[in-house]
């Protein structure tokens, strides 16, 4: 069992990190991930134990030098930041159900689960079995085809609040065009977002992460954010103070009903009532995005699940059984407006379209195959939902039994467990997060059960799917009680 040094101990890699910059040395990506040590990302945390990191290194020396490679020809050598994580991220050469197994032979049991989209685990039979009979007919004609008709059918037969639908390739996609689809319908400006909400790398990337007044990225217009409007998650009044300072202008309320990104923080019933009151007050659409949420908490999705009928939802993970996807659904009225057959001139109906790719035999075939698997089989439903809720108590019960408060939370399959400056602090919206948990300590856990071979994506939140069975949460629980033990010590 690894022993943890206290952390208090001298960071030798921030202080050679700093001194290059003060030296103005240039710092290559070989050295920062010798380091482990990024400054931007990292900034005022507390390293990892150096023996916790040593040991990775020790059984990764194929992903380390992968990682080097990488780096020369991707900035930071992934192509999502997300997918970073210090000292480098392990490469994978193979999943199937529940497991990766990385390049070093290492395997894990896999709870990052294709940034949650595989419901089924990876290359399930059933999806493998529908996209072999389609390859020989080939990916993509570029035209219409019949199968994109029948993945329509099942989500608008299952989602609510869908009548109509237009594929794309990512859930970014299916974000941009319900932003548009909403100014376009309704003729005003103004996207009221949550403080905390990941929609993509689009326009709505704004207030994502702390401190949320600061902009995300350089590159992104004050003019065109000036319009997406951060609102307090889970707090009616703080939302409504930002509705009524707005009133007159706003076209939509977009909203995840459970804060992916921003920790995994379901959204309580009355709050998302009241969304959808205000939105009809104020003649704005309501815009749920379950990119995650969609298909994955159940076949009706979050708003079955919740009962609060948005007039947008857009999609993308689950419905494309593990392949690029996105789609954008919502009610007739509002969705027709992007239709371009009824005669209207250009800048008559809202353009959105959903690109080269989109609609993709592939893509439709996989999303197919797992939603008839889905409908063919709702037990799933109650099954990884049952596995998520013995998670999060186990999980916080082995922290809580060392005296480490954390706070497990979620909707069905999907959880997170964040460590608690005090016990008894809560966790309801991305403002929570940032003021009453430890990253690093959940950075440390995370990294702690890749050793025992679990992979949460570190710092993210876990996703079971159903080739997960009870014996994967046993190991899970027992390999975090170890690790209370180690944090404890
Ligand atoms: C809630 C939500 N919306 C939109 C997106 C963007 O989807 P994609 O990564 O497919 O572009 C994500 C991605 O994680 C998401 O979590």
């Amino acid at each position: 069992m690894l022993i943890a040094k206290k952390t208090l101990c001298i960071d030798w890699r921030s202080v050679i990190y700093r001194l290059f910059k003060v030296l103005h040395l240039s710092i290559s990506s070989h050295v920062v991930s010798i380091l482990g040590y990024r400054e931007s990302a990292h900034e005022g945390r507390p390293m990892l134990d150096e023996s916790l990191t040593d040991e990775y290194i020790k059984r990764t020396p194929r992903s380390k030098k992968l990682f080097e490679k990488a780096s020369k020809y991707s900035p930071g050598g992934v192509s999502h930041n997300i997918r970073y994580f210090r000292p480098y991220p392990f490469f994978v050469k193979k999943g199937k159900g529940s497991k990766l197994v990385d390049v070093d032979d290492n395997i894990y049991t896999d709870y990052w689960m294709v940034h949650m989209a595989a419901i089924l685990g990876h290359a399930h039979p059933e999806v493998v079995k529908a996209i072999s009979r389609q390859i020989p007919l080939g990916f993509h004609y570029g035209t219409a085809n019949e199968v994109s008709i029948d993945l329509a059918e099942i989500i608008c037969k299952n989602l609510p609040s869908a009548e109509m639908l237009r594929f794309c390739n990512s859930g970014l996609e299916a974000t941009s065009y319900a932003v548009r689809l909403a100014r376009g319908y309704t003729g005003k400006k103004v996207i009221v977002k949550m403080i905390g909400g990941w929609h993509g790398g689009n326009e709505l990337q704004v207030a994502v992460t702390p401190p949320f007044e600061k902009p995300e990225s350089k590159g992104i217009l004050e003019e065109q954010s000036k319009f997406i409007v951060p609102a307090p998650f889970n707090d009616i009044n703080g939302t409504a103070s930002v509705i009524r300072e707005h009133s007159g202008e706003i076209a939509g309320i977009i909203a995840e009903p459970m804060l992916g990104a921003g920790g995994c923080v379901p959204a309580e019933m009355e709050y998302l009532k009241y969304l959808k009151e205000v939105a009809d007050e104020n003649d704005a659409l309501l815009i749920f995005d379950e990119v995650i949420t969609g298909f994955r908490v159940s076949l009706n999705s979050a708003q079955g699940y919740y009962h609060v009928n948005p007039n947008l939802t857009t999609l993308g993970k689950v419905i494309g059984g593990g392949l690029p996807i996105g789609a954008l659904a919502g009610e007739n009225e509002a969705m027709k407006f992007a239709d371009h057959t009824h005669g209207t001139g250009k800048g008559e109906y809202v353009w959105i379209g959903g690109g080269t790719f989109s609609m993709n035999p592939m893509s439709m075939t996989a999303g197919l195959a797992t939603l008839r698997y889905l409908v063919q089989n709702p037990k799933v439903y109650e099954c990884i939902g049952r596995m998520g809720e013995t998670a999060r108590n186990r999980i916080d019960k082995e922290f809580a039994d060392r005296g480490i408060p954390t706070k497990s939370i979620g909707i069905g399959s999907l959880f997170a467990t964040h460590f608690l400056r005090e016990e008894g602090l809560n966790v309801k919206n991305a403002t929570d997060k940032s003021n009453n948990t430890l990253k690093e300590k959940q950075f440390e856990y995370h990294f702690r059960l890749l050793l025992q071979g679990i992979f949460f994506l570190p710092e993210h939140e876990g996703a079971i799917s159903a080739v997960h069975d009870g014996k994967d949460i046993d190991k899970l629980v027992e390999a975090s009680g170890m690790i209370a033990e180690e944090m404890h010590e």
